[in-house]
């Protein structure tokens, strides 16, 4: 059987995500693996903080910070936040770490072996009052289109037009404000990736067939336009060196590599910080070369599509060498919010770490899985999210729960009562939730989240149903016997619904789990013929009532959560 390997996009370092983020990376690759490793497969889920570049850079410099010490103290506000959205990953890393270091390196000697990589002179700005060589980003000046004046040497953001660093009017240095400004030469590292265009096509007509049309049809694109050399170092002080046995001149200089370059290679350092942990047990590079077992799922929004499906490939091929590369590409659209763009520069939407001081993670990940923007954008809107919140899971999911819990109480006790034996209703129901429960897994298996979600709520409907038609609460009447029978299959659902929900709303299945004193309960799945018989919870087990699992969201949280992150008239 497979193993499987999953990574999710690195985020960025500079700032504490928005939701749109979380849906299209982290979320669902957390999802996936929890279903994974519940299901029996072994499974390694790995990511990490994208540490390098001139974000981080002018992030770190904004706090007034080193960056090292910025890049530290964010990587674990970061990591706070996802442990809090219950995101499990087998290890979270750092780009910045020893092990991505040596192995960019090595994937750098690797290219220039194989002719991969060439040394060319370009002109670049150079600022006589930092001493130092400036990226295009560090250098803001006039725009010559539309005359704003904090416009950066990449890009202007008020017109959006792509700008050269020599565009612009007045230049000066982001960094001390000088003017003192001259172009000069210098050497960069360029890799050769139009020498790789060809096996890179080959390589997508091999593997790409099965991708997710939105991933492939941007892959396709890409190559269309085809593929340029490109520079891959910088004059930053941060990142990874350039190996100085290789390139003693540039290294001298200070050079170091483009952070696009590094981060994908840090799912391998990743991989290798989480074995160091722990050396005697664990292997990183079964997982990566020559890794013919493993079958390795990457998630990312659509706008990372281009450098993991093209351009990381082209630098693995480069190689020479058996990387692993990517099986399965699943690429998301947007999360918009109210229709406009989630901004972390311009601090629109809602963020991850304020989302949890709002509500429990399960609220939101259910939200979001349920919601994802898999063939199309999603707009994220507050009464979307109140009417899910209120409908599936505390309406379907949690009031179920404790309806029947509560009741059986009050009537039988607090052990699960043993009544009549099952009848025609619960072989119907069994043959219900049998059909729902491999419904679910289907799409699970095939990544379909929103359908996996929608099955998922079908299977708790059913629980519903099945209790409106049986009425315990007139049963308990005329029969105490029928009405017990009835309220121990619906005590065998909630059982059902913990295993299976754990992926979408993990911390809500254990409290649901943990209602049932059953002895050893280590259960990871339900088999068909489990869903079909619901008699894994027997008579006789003690339980307790947990408190209650959803909060519905009142017209006035509405109001005051539209107040405090703005609504539609701010987007
Ligand atoms: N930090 C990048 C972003 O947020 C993603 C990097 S993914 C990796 O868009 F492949 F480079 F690791
Ligand atoms: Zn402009």
């Amino acid at each position: 059987m497979a193993r499987h390997l999953i990574t999710s996009a690195l985020p960025y370092i500079n700032g504490i995500k928005h939701l749109g983020n979380m849906v299209g990376s982290m979320l669902p690759a957390d999802v996936y693996a929890r279903f994974l490793r519940q299901t029996g497969r072994e499974t390694l889920y790995i990511c990490a903080t994208d540490e390098h570049g001139t974000p981080a850079e002018l992030a770190a410099k904004e706090a007034g910070l080193p960056v090292a010490e910025f890049c530290a103290q964010q990587h674990d506000l970061q990591k706070a936040v996802y442990d809090g959205f219950g995101l499990n990953f087998d290890y979270f890393g750092r780009s910045s770490s020893p092990e991505n270091r040596e192995i960019t390196q090595h994937f750098a000697r690797q290219l220039q072996k194989n002719g991969f990589i060439e040394e060319r002179s370009i002109r670049q700005v150079y600022s006589l009052a930092d001493g130092r060589f400036l990226p295009d980003r560090y250098i803001v000046g006039t725009c010559p289109h539309c005359g704003y004046d904090k416009a950066r040497g990449d890009q202007c953001e008020n017109c959006t037009r792509v700008l050269d660093p020599t565009d612009l009017i007045d230049a000066r240095s982001a960094i001390s404000g000088s003017s003192d400004l001259e172009v000069r030469e210098t050497k960069h590292l360029f890799l050769l990736q139009s020498k790789l265009q060809g096996e890179v096509e080959a390589w997508i007509d091999e593997h790409g067939k099965d991708w997710p049309v939105l991933a492939s049809s941007i892959a396709r694109k890409w190559l269309t336009e085809g593929l340029n050399d490109r520079a891959i170092t910088r004059d930053l002080d941060w990142g990874v060196p350039v190996p100085a046995d290789t390139w003693p001149e540039l290294a001298a200089e200070g050079k170091v590599f483009y952070v696009w370059f590094d981060a994908p290679v840090e799912y391998i350092g990743a991989t290798k910080e989480w074995a160091d942990q722990d050396p005697e047990n664990r292997d990183w590079k079964s997982w990566w070369y020559d890794a013919t077992d493993v079958r390795y799922t990457e998630f990312m929004a659509k706008d990372n599509v281009p450098f993991h499906t093209v351009m990381f490939p082209a630098t693995e091929l480069g190689t020479r060498e058996p990387w692993k590369k990517v099986d399965y590409v699943k690429a998301f659209n947007w999360l918009t919010y109210y229709g406009g763009k989630f901004s972390t520069s311009q601090k629109r939407g809602v963020f991850t770490d304020a989302a949890l001081e709002l509500l429990p993670a399960d609220y939101w990940r259910y939200f979001l899985m349920a919601n994802a923007p898999e063939s199309d954008d999603t707009s994220f809107t507050w009464e979307l999210f109140a009417s899910t919140v209120n409908k599936d899971l505390a309406d379907v999911l949690g009031n179920f729960v404790n309806r029947v819990l509560s009741f059986s109480r009050k009537r039988f006790g607090d052990a699960v009562p043993a009544g009549n034996e099952a009848g025609a209703a619960e072989a119907a129901l069994g043959q219900e939730v049998a059909r729902l429960l491999a419904e679910y897994e289907e799409h699970m298996e095939c990544l379909q989240f929103r359908k996996a979600a929608q099955a998922l709520r079908a299977l708790w409907s059913a629980g519903n149903s099945y209790l409106e038609t049986k009425a315990p609460w007139l049963e308990i009447k005329s029969d105490p016997d029928a009405a017990a029978l009835t309220l121990r299959t619906a005590m065998n659902l909630i059982h059902l619904y913990a295993v299976v929900s754990e992926p979408f709303v993990p911390a809500s299945a254990a409290a649901m789990r943990s209602a049932f004193a059953l002895p050893a309960d280590e259960r990871t799945w339900i088999t068909q013929d489990e869903a079909r018989s619901l008699s894994l919870v027997p008579a006789g087990t003690p339980f307790t009532v947990p408190p209650v699992l959803f909060a519905k969201i009142s017209d006035e949280d509405l109001a005051s959560y539209k107040e405090r992150f703005g609504g539609a008239e701010e987007a």
